[in-house]
């Protein structure tokens, strides 16, 4: 496997892209919009800069890991060469259906078609496909350069030799896999999404942000609160997560109406600037 695309310039599709040219592979990057590209392309460089200067890579392999990546607003062209896909646009089911069907179309037909999705069952996915055995979830964790693991999920109809040559791709960027069953929310969303969703009742039930973050880091342990992950991950991803989960499993899935209007409210974390804390970005 020589080539990885990667659909989607965001938070996650420029680590995505960044961790896979790290690894040695070829990387095309593709967006719709140019703008994320070149912010993109600038994050991929402040970030390999930084291990540059802590002395985890060379100049030279910084410039090398760079030159392997190319970026375009061309789908067509991003998927000709494709080995792997791994697809990073936002949390949408009806476009990430669009996207695996031009996917279908554009790939060769060995191509390996991956999802980023948070909660999306990757079966539901694959649908638009008719090569359902080469699609699989291939869930990075924010932010993906410094998170170790990766959640890997097998649909309904994905194949062995699918998840092999997946595993292998993980191993090879330097990260781990933890395999989770093909239903709402994997392993990962499923827990943390339901974290941070009550984080936010508690919230409206009058706890500030910071209490909470506090009393979770202080008394149980975690590495970071749920309102300072919720501005991570963002508002919008975890409440797109909670509902695909209370449409799949019920109402105790329910996103609470003060997480949607704060989505409203463009209040969805670092990406946005603001949420429960301010970020300059
Ligand atoms: N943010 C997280 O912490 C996190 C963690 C794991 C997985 N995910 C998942 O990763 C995916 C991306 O999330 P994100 O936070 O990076 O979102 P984001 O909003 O930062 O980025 C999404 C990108 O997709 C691009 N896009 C939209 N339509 C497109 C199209 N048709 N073709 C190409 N690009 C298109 C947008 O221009 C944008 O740059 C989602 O499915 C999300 O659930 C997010």
């Amino acid at each position: 496997m020589k080539t990885v695309t990667v659909i989607g310039a965001g938070v996650m599709g420029n680590g995505v892209a960044q961790v896979s040219a790290t690894g040695g592979y070829k990387v095309m990057l593709n967006d719709i919009s140019n703008d994320a590209l070149t912010k993109a392309m600038a994050t991929i460089e402040k970030n390999l800069g930084k291990m540059v200067n802590k002395g985890k890579i060379t100049e030279d392999d910084a410039k090398a890991t760079l030159q392997r990546i190319t970026i375009t607003t061309n789908l067509e062209e991003a998927c000709k060469d494709a080995d792997l896909i791994v697809e990073c646009v936002l949390e949408n089911l009806e476009l990430k259906k669009k996207i695996f069907a031009d996917l279908e179309r554009f790939c060769k037909p060995e191509t390996i078609l991956g999802t980023n999705t948070s909660a999306i069952p990757v079966t539901e996915i694959a649908s638009a496909t008719s090569r359902g055995e080469q699609v699989i979830g291939i869930h990075f964790m924010n932010p993906v350069p410094l998170m170790k693991g990766v959640e890997v999920i097998k649909g309904q109809l994905t194949s062995e030799e699918t998840m092999k040559i997946t595993l292998n791709y993980v191993e090879k960027i330097g990260k781990e896999s933890a395999i989770a069953v093909d239903f709402a929310g994997f392993i990962v969303s499923r827990l943390l999404d339901v974290l941070m969703n009550e984080a936010i009742k508690l919230v409206q039930e009058g706890n500030s942000p910071e209490e909470i973050d506090k009393a979770m880091q202080l008394c149980a342990g975690h590495p970071m609160g749920p309102c300072t992950l919720l501005d991570l991950v963002g508002a919008e991803i975890a409440m797109h997560g909670m509902e695909t989960m209370e449409r799949d499993f019920g109402d105790r899935y329910k996103p609470h109406p003060l997480l949607k209007k704060r989505v409203q409210a463009g209040l969805l974390g670092k990406k946005s600037g603001k949420g429960f804390y301010t970020y300059d970005n």
